[in-house]
């Protein structure tokens, strides 16, 4: 019994020692001990998850931040940059190769199944080439009239709403409106939510589904959680998952077996696809990754934009003006039009700055590099984890004045901000794994803002959207945005 006693004792004691030398190796010693950043993250993960699992992780980083400076240690083996030219170091041409996409964030969707996202430098040439072909001039030229189609219905719906309803919630709609574009470039036909103004199935699921994705990434910064996480899921959510993925496939195999005459996203893939391309798995999960990269990005860049517009009366006038003088009719309004409204440009770039739709850091993990590698001159040993923290760099003092209110003119060359740098703000990434759907998403976003601004005269009911109050889970979590609407034709003709 006392040589138990004595064991258990010593077997403490050896956990002590060996916590105590690990805390003073990584505070003191470790390649990364140079950093400035919380002592307690420096030396364990634990504060990295406690935030993410609270939804609270990149507000978490953005105080490091402006505590200890643009480089900061926000775990032992990870390093946050704001710098604009760590874009470049980390994601730039010829980055890629070593600074790889840190597979503990970015999870399968489908196991041992790659997507676009989520496939290594050496398949992802093979995703990236072939979708190309649906995200060229041409096949956008080609796509517009679907866009118009389901803008139509968004116009239309909100009007007919505003003799029934005393308010709308914008959230809703700007994503109904972006899921049932996507869901038919998508699949080749909407998911419907702008009719029956609900999510669809699958939809909903794909919601559930991303935040339960920030509490696996956190999870598998700690192996022992992995199979504790898996019993956790509830076995309700793994059969709708299931279900989603057999809907998928039930989609993707009815679109391939249609000769559909519309520009969606498989006429062009299907065309120049072959057996060096993507095979029937692939095509699925890109699909899926499309749908969810391609809707709740742009969705929630209006719901933002649209907010900040609102809390900022002054630059929703001037958009106005924009808007309805450059415009004689409704009909003037289309993908290259929108391109010359300088002011809405400008305020949605705002948008994307202050609300950005991936407000965390695009991980990446240092490989391969025994010597190491410098970001924003900065030695960065190998196994690191580095990635810019997008709301950090976009709400930093040390980049832009008045990092927290919303000012288009900053954009607009306005000697106030002439020292912001504006550089640091990527919300389309850069280099080879940049966003493919950068012109498309930005076609769309000004499409819908130009003409919900054209039709509706829109006021705020509440704050309850403000992005200071909202969770993180890879996405934000957002709450409703209530606004009421009012038919703009007589402020239009008395404009
Ligand atoms: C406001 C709108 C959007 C923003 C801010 C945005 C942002 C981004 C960012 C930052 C990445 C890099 C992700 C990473 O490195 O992990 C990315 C990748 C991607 N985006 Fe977007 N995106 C938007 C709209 C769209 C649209 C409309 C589509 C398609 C219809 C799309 C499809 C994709 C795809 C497929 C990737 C992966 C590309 C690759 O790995 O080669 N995105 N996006």
């Amino acid at each position: 019994m006392r040589e138990l006693f004595f064991a258990i004792i010593a077997a403490w004691a050896l956990l002590f020692v060996y916590a105590l030398g690990l805390v003073v190796y990584r505070k003191a010693f470790h390649p990364l001990a140079q950093y400035p950043g919380p002592w307690l993250w420096s030396v364990s993960r634990v504060p990295w998850v406690y935030h993410q699992v609270s939804g609270n992780l990149a507000k978490a980083i953005l105080k490091i931040h402006n505590q200890y400076g643009e480089v900061v240690r926000t775990s032992p083996d990870e390093i946050s940059f704001i710098t604009p030219s760590a874009w470049r170091d980390i994601y730039g041409p010829g980055r890629t190769e070593f600074f790889k996409k840190d597979m503990k964030v970015y999870p399968r969707m489908v196991e041992n199944v790659d997507s676009i996202l989520t496939a290594d430098n050496a398949n992802h040439p093979r995703h990236r080439k072939l979708l190309n072909y649906a995200f060229s001039e041409r096949a956008l030229r080609a796509q517009e009239p679907l866009f118009q189609k389901y803008v139509d219905q968004l116009i239309h719906k909100l009007r007919d709403s505003i003799g029934t309803e005393s308010s709308v919630d914008l959230v809703k709609w700007y994503n109904w409106t972006t899921f049932d574009i996507i869901g038919h470039l998508g699949f080749g036909e909407p998911f419907g939510c702008l009719e029956s103004k609900d999510y669809h199935p699958w939809v909903a699921m794909i919601i559930e589904h991303i935040k339960g994705g920030a509490y696996l990434s956190a999870s598998k910064r700690y192996s022992f959680l992995i199979p504790i996480m898996r019993r956790l899921i509830p076995k309700e959510l793994i059969a709708k998952r299931n279900a989603q993925l057999a809907l998928t496939k039930e989609k993707v195999a009815r679109r391939v077996a249609t000769d559909s005459s519309d520009a969606d996203f498989l006429s062009f893939i299907l065309k120049e696809n072959n057996e060096k391309g993507l095979n029937r798995a692939e095509l699925e999960v890109d699909a899926s990754i499309l749908i969810i990269a391609g809707s709740e990005t742009t969705a929630t860049t209006m719901s933002g934009t649209t907010y900040y517009l609102l809390k900022y009366p002054e630059t929703l006038k001037r958009l106005k003006a924009e808007i309805r003088s450059v415009f004689v009719s409704e009909e003037d309004i289309n993908f290259l039009s929108v391109q010359e409204l300088r002011y809405m440009n400008a305020c949605i770039k705002e948008g994307l700055r202050l609300f950005p739709p991936i407000p965390t850091g695009l991980a990446r993990i240092l490989e391969d590099r025994p010597g190491g590698e410098y970001v924003s001159g900065c030695f960065i040993p190998d196994r690191t984890r580095v990635s810019v923290s997008q709301y950090s760099a976009y709400r930093s003092p040390l980049n832009f004045k008045d990092p927290d209110s919303f000012r288009p003119e900053r954009w607009l060359g306005d000697p106030d901000y002439a020292a912001d740098k504006r550089d640091a703000v990527q919300s389309f990434s850069i280099g080879p794994r940049n966003c493919i759907g950068v012109t498309m998403g930005w076609a769309e976003m000004r499409l819908m803002l130009a003409r919900v601004v054209w039709n509706f005269d829109l006021e705020l009911l509440d704050d309850g959207f403000n992005p200071e109050q909202q969770d993180v889970y890879n996405f934000w979590q957002k709450p409703a945005l209530n606004v009421r609407l009012s038919d703009a034709s007589k402020s239009r003709r008395k404009a």
